[in-house]
């Protein structure tokens, strides 16, 4: 008997306009680069324009009646943020325009006033520029030294290095990715928090790609602050979203000043708004944070564990369909059930542009280059790889088709 899918993917792929466009002179669109950012459900589209057609308005500041709508619909998105992770309390959810700037926050606002002369941040050899450059700001304007967690050949974190960083009694924070965007490497991140905690030390969680496809519990995890972006599942871009731990968020200073923020300016002082107001300097993006809501209820319905059930079905085919790709050498833990639904490859001298070019002359769309990661690009030793990513709406058929360009493209460069 054939195994029930997780999910019912014919009837989503429907729920997406997108899926539908023919490129590349009437192939029909195959959509591999989730990682990059997911496409958007008619859900999404619509909550969108219904606010801009029925309630534009700023929010927290005037009383009418659109004013009103407007402010309650972007706090219910709050809510169910709250709500999709696990947060004990709403005030923890910061709105930010993506996980980039959510991270640049904590480095701004907790770091400032945290890491010192000689202090150490440790981070790990698979993260994204978004985790590593902030630190190297931070790091290099307080002279204090950023350390690396390395990655062992199938892609995980090599745990006793972890442990000797913790040892030297100089680390002050531990920011480490859940889901590598590359190798699609889970981290244990649940471990890495205890190990961390138990000297005292606070971690920040780079949920960027894990948020949007498995089961994520803030409160489970411990973690002490958390990064994500809206647009990498299936909501709108332009927004991300920074948790942060109530007693940790009480004691860090405003990242940006301006409006919104304040409960009262003077000439030479302020009194900052309640949190967490107080860092959300501006008009947000209130038409895109009330999208965002629309993608939570979306993925909601249909269940974290089903969406991540889906993927590892998808991926575990990829994977043994790839590797009989001749050529072919694969980044990442050999196991689905150890990875995201990513897969980074190269396959013999072929550079990853070219390769993704032929792939779009058959109308799958991947992504090739260093992915952002070139910390991580150094230590596999290669300047790129290509990535195919998925999510909720890919199938086997299309994984077919991916495969047999990859074919095409062997054949074209005589590999
Ligand atoms: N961080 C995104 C990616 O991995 C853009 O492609």
């Amino acid at each position: 008997m054939m195994q029930k899918s997780a999910l019912n993917v014919k009837k989503i792929r429907q729920d997406f306009p997108i899926l539908k466009r023919k490129v590349m002179g009437g192939k029909p669109l195959v959509y591999l680069d989730n990682a990059a950012t997911t496409q958007k459900p008619l859900a999404v589209i619509n909550a969108i324009s219904d606010y801009y057609m029925n309630y534009n308005s700023n929010i927290h500041r005037a009383v009418h009646q659109l004013a009103e709508e407007a402010t309650f619909a972007f706090e219910e998105t709050r809510q169910k943020v709250a709500r999709f992770i696990n947060a004990r309390h709403t005030d923890e959810i910061i709105f930010t325009r993506n996980a980039t700037e959510a991270i640049n926050l904590v480095a701004y606002s907790w770091g400032r006033a945290n890491v010192k002369r000689g202090d150490r941040v440790v981070i790990s050899e698979i993260e994204h520029h978004s985790n590593i450059v902030p630190w190297q700001i931070l790091t290099q304007e307080k002279g204090g030294r950023l350390e690396y967690i390395g990655v062992n050949d199938s892609g995980y974190l090599k745990m006793h290095e972890y442990e000797k960083y913790l040892a030297s009694k100089r680390v002050k924070l531990v920011s480490v990715s859940q889901m590598s965007n590359v190798l699609g490497t889970i981290i244990p991140v649940e471990k890495i928090i205890k190990m961390s905690h138990e000297r005292g030390i606070p971690v920040l969680v780079d949920g960027a790609q894990s948020v949007p496809h498995m089961q994520v519990d803030v409160q489970k995890m411990d973690c002490d602050f958390m990064a994500f972006s809206a647009h990498k599942m299936l909501g709108p871009t332009g927004v991300g979203v920074l948790y942060v731990k109530r007693e940790v968020l009480e004691k860090m200073p405003p990242f940006m000043g301006g409006g919104d923020m304040i409960k009262e300016v003077h000439k030479y002082e302020t009194r900052y708004n309640d949190l967490p107001y107080k860092f959300e300097g501006g008009t947000p993006n209130i038409a895109d944070v009330i999208g965002f809501g629309a993608a939570i209820d979306y993925l909601s319905n249909l269940g974290m564990d089903r969406v991540r059930e889906h993927e590892i079905e998808i991926t575990k085919y990829a994977l043994e369909k790839i590797t009989g790709v001749k050529g072919v050498t694969l980044y990442g833990p050999p196991n689905a059930m150890d990875r995201g639904g990513v897969v980074s490859f190269n396959i013999g001298d072929i550079h990853p542009h070219d390769l993704a070019t032929i792939m779009n002359d058959h109308g799958v769309a991947i992504r090739s280059g260093h992915h952002c990661a070139q910390v991580l690009m150094e230590r596999l030793d290669v300047s790129a790889t290509s990535r195919a990513s998925f999510y909720i709406y890919n199938t086997k058929e299309e994984v077919d088709i991916f495969i047999g360009a990859l074919s095409e493209a062997r054949r074209l460069f005589k590999i």
